[in-house]
């Protein structure tokens, strides 16, 4: 078990700069996730936790110990990565057991280690099968089982699912995320999926061109993203994002934009501000057209199956059960409660704290 922290870690590599300046404390026992888009230094960030990289700058300590200058096997730390990198002419069980041989630790111990992490992983029956022998998402498992077997004070995983096709990354997702329950084993876990991010993290670190953009739980960073990046980066489709002007119509905040006119529900006067206003598709509704909101129409909707998107001319979609009971050329209103309108500062892009009466502060 153990704590991770990192403290202003930089990497460069020439003029790129992979990863810039980030602190980040990792609690006993959390799935953290960095997510981000593809190039965000993710990749970067995690081979300098696992010492495959020196950084170029910061500082880095596993529980009490900084391991800033520690080669990586002299680290606490087991490593997935998203290719499988299995030994192709060993068995599973040779496989799974191959760092326990390597540390010279008495045959009946890697035996025996290497029955209990199978059963952990469902692998007991293949034990005498070849790699080639198995499907892609018992391959991972095996290397999952590889990095088990050290009981190791952290996982360092790098898109271990990437591999796998759509329904087998579903169930391997569910499979690593129960595991993680059951031994509580300190993980940061590399993803560029969303889903993942969601359904896996105890906190989502998300990543922008090597920078912390948001630290927080899932439901933080979804219901509170902290700016215009955060906020369009996860949900689907992205949040709608649309550049208002607030102002004070007798006592109370509206934002207002061509074709757009909604409540914010606060009271306040304020001088008129340049304001991103954002909502998301799935807090959008339909009402008739005429009525206050969104003015827009209708260009092309989408069937996912228990819901319906509907994409509008104004770049605005809406999300919802399907039917939603509009077709492409239908001339809508969109509203939403003013609970779900997000404020975003018109040029730094961050959230703002938008208190009744103030004038508001990014956060
Ligand atoms: N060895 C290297 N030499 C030069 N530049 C590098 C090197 N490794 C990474 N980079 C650069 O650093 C940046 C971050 O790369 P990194 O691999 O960490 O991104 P990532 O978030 O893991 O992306 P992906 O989702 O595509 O895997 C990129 O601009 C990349 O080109
Ligand atoms: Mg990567």
């Amino acid at each position: 078990m153990s704590r991770i922290q990192l403290q202003g870690l930089t990497r460069r590599f020439g003029a790129v700069t992979a990863v810039d300046d980030i602190g980040l404390d990792v609690a006993d026992g959390e799935f953290l996730v960095l997510l981000g888009p593809s190039g965000c230094g993710k990749s970067t960030l995690l081979r300098m936790i696992a010492g495959l990289l020196p950084p170029s700058e910061g500082r880095l300590w596993l529980d009490d110990t900084e391991i800033t200058h520690l080669p990586p096997q002299r680290r606490d730390v087991a490593m997935v990565f998203q290719s499988y990198a299995l030994y192709p002419h060993l068995s599973v069980a040779r496989n799974i057991g191959f760092p326990l041989r390597t540390r010279k630790r008495p045959r009946a111990e890697i035996k025996a280690k290497v029955a209990e992490v199978a059963a952990t992983l469902g692998l007991t029956d293949l034990l005498d099968r070849k790699p080639r022998e198995l499907s892609g998402g018992q391959r991972q498992r095996v290397a999952l089982g590889r990095a088990l077997v050290r009981d190791p004070g952290a996982f360092l995983m790098d898109e271990p699912l990437s591999n796998l096709d759509a329904k087998l990354r579903a169930g391997t997702r569910a499979e690593i995320a129960g595991l993680h329950r059951r031994l509580r084993a300190t993980t940061v876990y590399v993803t560029h999926d969303q889903v993942e991010a969601m359904t896996m993290a105890t906190r989502i670190a998300l990543l922008n061109e090597g920078r912390l953009e948001q630290l927080g739980t899932p439901s933080e960073v979804y219901d509170a993203p902290a700016s215009v990046f955060a906020a369009t980066f996860l949900g689907s489709p992205a949040m709608n994002v649309v550049d208002t002007t607030v102002r004070a119509v007798d006592g109370t905040l509206v934002a207002e934009a061509e074709g757009l006119r909604l409540s914010l529900g606060i009271d306040a006067d304020i001088p008129d501000r340049p304001v991103r206003l954002g909502v998301r598709p799935e807090h959008l509704t339909l009402t008739s057209a005429g009525g206050q909101g969104i003015r827009a129409v209708v260009t092309a909707v989408e069937n996912l199956g228990s819901e319906e998107v509907a994409h509008c001319d104004t770049g605005v979609s809406v999300r919802g059960p399907r039917p939603l009971g509009v077709v492409p050329g239908e001339a809508v209103t969109l509203s939403a409660r003013p609970e779900h309108l997000h404020l975003f500062d018109h040029d730094s892009g961050r959230r703002l704290a938008w208190q009744a009466a103030s004038v508001p502060q990014p956060v």
